[in-house]
């Protein structure tokens, strides 16, 4: 085989008139009435070779195509400068071919290259092919110098990487596990680790002060654009540290990633509560990288004069005002009321359009005395009901609003931290209590004192990290006493022998010493995804799966054979 000499991006001006050999894929080829032109491809770069009929290697290039495995020795040369090309690092040379090698043909492919061509689905098949793509090549680059960067960092702050098993118990993040049987105590099951979570607390009372993991994790849940069954974590856990120390390390390593990766300084990293966040953009994931908020017009005196809006008790009237809003159509508008009935919510609108007020709100602001300001074109929506409802859906409002009116500064970064979530939320299917975070999570004492009568208002030591309105990350305190860890048990209905069973070396481990301790998570391809600017976390991932969680490539989930199944102890009940 010709041994390559040099990658791709290694053929520049400086090699002229030296002979090369370059391995790599044939990219495309080009017969200009006697002269073939190709394009050979690897990981570096692209060079274009030239093989000339005068030249007895010309003969071997009848039978080359696309995607083959070529060796090619030649000499490198200055291109004519009409054929130069400033935008490729090779533009201003060639390589005239002496000698070619085939190492391997290749199929036509079954997907364009062209990625914008071709549907998703054969491009998932042939994954292996797409990868080939420059686009996909770059992102996972560019995820393996995040990775890099951050080991880097972890390191520099005294954290050490220790992995954990996959092969385990439950986890309690909420999901469905995905469980694994076991052949040696048939009728038992390991669950894949939904997150590393309580193994990294047990570290922490094993002393070793500082761990972090870039790690799998697994949850069977929906799938969606921003959800992956098996996803990376950064992990860490840190012993003798509160919630400020956490957030001064995670702080530190995204403005560090941000600069050094993707060359923009995003600022000191700005601190809201989940109350605040709820009330001012009706989400806990804000995207700030647009202006509108939700207006609290609970207590303006014209309440009356919006009879179907006026809010009765612990109700509350909230607005939105949308700049340039005056120009959505009456179905939007509409399709907006009949949401917000469904979620037995109120709701009016008015537009100003050249100083003329339309929609169910325009009667109060013709009338004089109303002390709400509407610009022309502007839109004003009014929502009356359960306060978190009204939130949420005017919350939903923004969202909506930005991408019909394209608010979105694609450009901008904007970071921020949400503390002080609740501790606990209601799970109407099975009408009781549960951790919003995890149970593990350090509740605020005083707040369990004082609203035993309603868990909803007891905040917790828990924080997430928003980057552009993506929920990048979460984590809390930790709880570190046995007695507090029961009581919250308790609060959520998780009896003792319940707890024994799920956690029980867990809560032994509390017995023997346990520091402080905080600890945070956050999502690898997310951040990837987001610092990349894309919106699926199938561009991420070298070997995604779909939204039904199926590889398309290796045809996983798949049928086992009745010999595995029964050497597990396993009888199926679902038809073939
Ligand atoms: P949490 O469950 O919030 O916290 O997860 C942390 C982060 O992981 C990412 N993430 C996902 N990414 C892709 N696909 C998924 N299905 C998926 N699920 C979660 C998100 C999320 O913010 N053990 C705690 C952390 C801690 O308390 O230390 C935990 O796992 O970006």
């Amino acid at each position: 085989m010709l041994k390559r000499t040099h990658k791709l991006n290694e053929i520049n001006d400086s090699l002229i008139g030296e002979v090369v050999i370059i391995n790599g894929w044939v990219d495309r080829m080009r017969d200009l009435g006697g002269i073939v032109f190709s394009w050979i491809r690897d990981r570096y770069g692209l060079v274009q070779v030239v093989f000339e009929p005068q030249k007895p290697v010309y003969k071997s290039v009848e039978n080359l195509s696309n995607e083959y495995v070529v060796a090619v020795k030649g000499v490198v040369r200055e291109r004519p400068e009409a054929a130069k090309n400033p935008k490729l690092k090779s533009g201003n040379v060639e390589i005239l071919a002496e000698e070619l090698e085939i190492l391997a043909e290749a199929k036509t492919p079954p997907i364009y290259t062209n990625r914008e061509e071709g549907n998703e689905e054969a491009r998932l098949k042939y994954r292996y092919l797409d990868l080939r793509h420059s686009t996909l090549q770059r992102n996972l680059i560019f995820r393996h110098r995040v990775a890099h960067f951050i080991r880097e960092y972890m390191n520099s702050k005294d954290f050490i990487e220790i992995e954990t098993p996959y092969l385990t118990k439950s986890t309690p993040e909420g999901a469905r596990d995905f469980l694994v049987p076991s052949r040696l105590k048939k009728g038992s099951f390991y669950a894949l680790p939904q997150s590393p979570q309580i193994f990294k607390q047990l570290l922490m009372i094993s002393g070793f002060d500082r761990y972090y993991q870039i790690v799998r994790c697994f949850r069977d849940e929906d799938l969606r654009a921003d959800r992956q069954p098996e996803f990376t974590q950064i992990d860490l856990e840190m012993s003798f540290a509160d919630q400020s120390d956490v957030l001064e390390i995670v702080s530190g390593l995204v403005k560090g990633l941000y600069e050094e990766l993707v060359g923009v300084n995003v600022g000191e990293i700005p601190v809201m509560s989940y109350s605040e966040a709820m009330e001012k953009y009706g989400s806990d994931k804000p995207d700030l990288r647009f202006e509108i908020e939700l207006q609290d017009i609970t207590h303006e005196t014209f309440a009356d004069e919006m009879k179907f809006l006026a809010p009765l008790e612990n109700e509350a009237l909230k607005s939105i005002k949308i700049p340039n809003g005056g120009s959505f159509s009456r179905k939007v508008l509409d399709s907006y009321v009949d949401s917000a009935k469904s979620e037995e919510l109120r709701l009016g609108w008015v537009k100003k359009i050249n100083g003329d007020f339309s929609g169910s709100l325009a009667r109060i602001f013709r009338s004089a005395g109303v002390n709400l300001e509407l610009k022309d074109g502007e839109l004003m929506i009014a929502c009356a009901g359960k306060r978190s409802a009204v939130n949420k859906f005017l919350g939903g409002v923004r969202l909506d609003a930005a991408k019909r009116l394209n608010l979105v500064d694609r450009e901008s970064v904007r970071i921020l931290w949400v503390v002080d979530f609740p501790m606990f939320e209601w799970n109407e299917e099975e009408k009781r209590y549960q951790a919003q975070h995890h149970p593990f999570t350090m509740p605020y004492v005083e707040d369990i004192d004082n609203h035993l009568n309603d868990l909803s208002k007891i905040r917790s030591h828990s924080y997430d990290l928003v980057i552009n309105g993506w929920e990048m990350g979460s984590g809390s305190v930790r709880i570190h006493t046995r007695k507090l860890q029961e009581k919250v048990f308790d609060l959520i209905g998780i009896s003792e022998s319940e707890a024994k069973t799920r956690f029980g070396f867990f809560l032994e481990a509390f017995e023997y010493g346990t520091p402080p301790h905080a600890g945070f998570a956050m999502g690898f391809d997310r951040l990837i995804a987001v610092m990349l600017g894309l919106s699926s976390l199938r561009d991420v991932i070298a070997f995604p799966k779909t939204t039904s969680g199926t590889d398309l490539m290796a045809g996983a989930p798949s049928k086992v054979s009745e010999a595995q199944l029964k050497e597990l102890g396993i009888k199926l009940e679902v038809d073939e």
